[in-house]
């Protein structure tokens, strides 16, 4: 019960978009409404306004970590085991993907996946935000980096703390940021995927 509890207010706070409402307290345009339609920071971007590409990254990343955390922190007392907090995760993750609060249109979960990431465990996160600052630096595809990161997200923790519930959780995280990238995938494919800084297509 208590973990059902943890679970649907991991995906109410993974609900909230940070690229909208960021957007909206700025008073920018909606980015579901240009670019790539993507309610992300690499989207957010592609409006020219790097503070508020910051600011979603910062907050769709914190809202992911914060829910780990709290998991985390109240474990005892809501007798959530290790594979019950990696469900939190999973589920402010899902938040973003598909929030409650914007009709069930979401992001592709980048940020949020590394926040939950660096919850789990932290050399994880960063080790993951390495792969992802390395492929981005060397190909300034955002997507390519997230692509390439998600993949290496489930190795790094099956290598370096083993198979059990929590490499499973990060392992469907992964496979939906994936599946989340299909148009990315596909305009990588045909050449026609947009760099990191690239301005804003209506
Ligand atoms: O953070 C999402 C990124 O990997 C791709 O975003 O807007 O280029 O589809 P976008």
């Amino acid at each position: 019960m208590n973990t059902l509890i943890a679970v649907v207010l991991a995906y109410l706070l993974g609900s909230v978009s940070f690229a909208v409402v960021v957007s909206k307290l700025m008073g920018l345009s909606d980015p579901r409404t240009y670019g790539s339609k993507n309610p992300g920071a690499t989207n957010v971007l592609r409006s020219g306004n790097k503070a508020a590409a910051i600011l979603t990254l910062l907050g769709d990343a914190v809202k992911g970590w914060l829910a780990v955390w709290l998991a985390q922190r109240y474990a005892h007392a809501a007798d959530l085991s290790e594979a019950g907090i990696a469900l939190v995760g999973l589920a402010a993750f899902i938040g973003h993907l598909w929030p409650v609060f914007f009709r069930f249109i979401g992001g592709k979960g980048v940020a949020t996946a590394a926040g939950v990431l660096i919850g789990i465990r932290w050399e994880l996160g960063l080790g993951v935000l390495a792969v992802w600052l390395l492929v981005a630096f060397a190909t300034r595809y955002s997507s390519l980096a997230a692509l390439i990161a998600a993949a290496s997200a489930p190795m790094i923790y099956g290598m370096v703390f083993g198979s059990d519930a929590v490499l499973l959780a990060i392992f469907i995280m992964s496979g939906l940021l994936i599946y989340r990238h299909h148009q990315n995938i596909a305009n990588l494919m045909s050449g026609k995927e947009s760099k990191i800084g690239s301005k804003k297509k209506a």
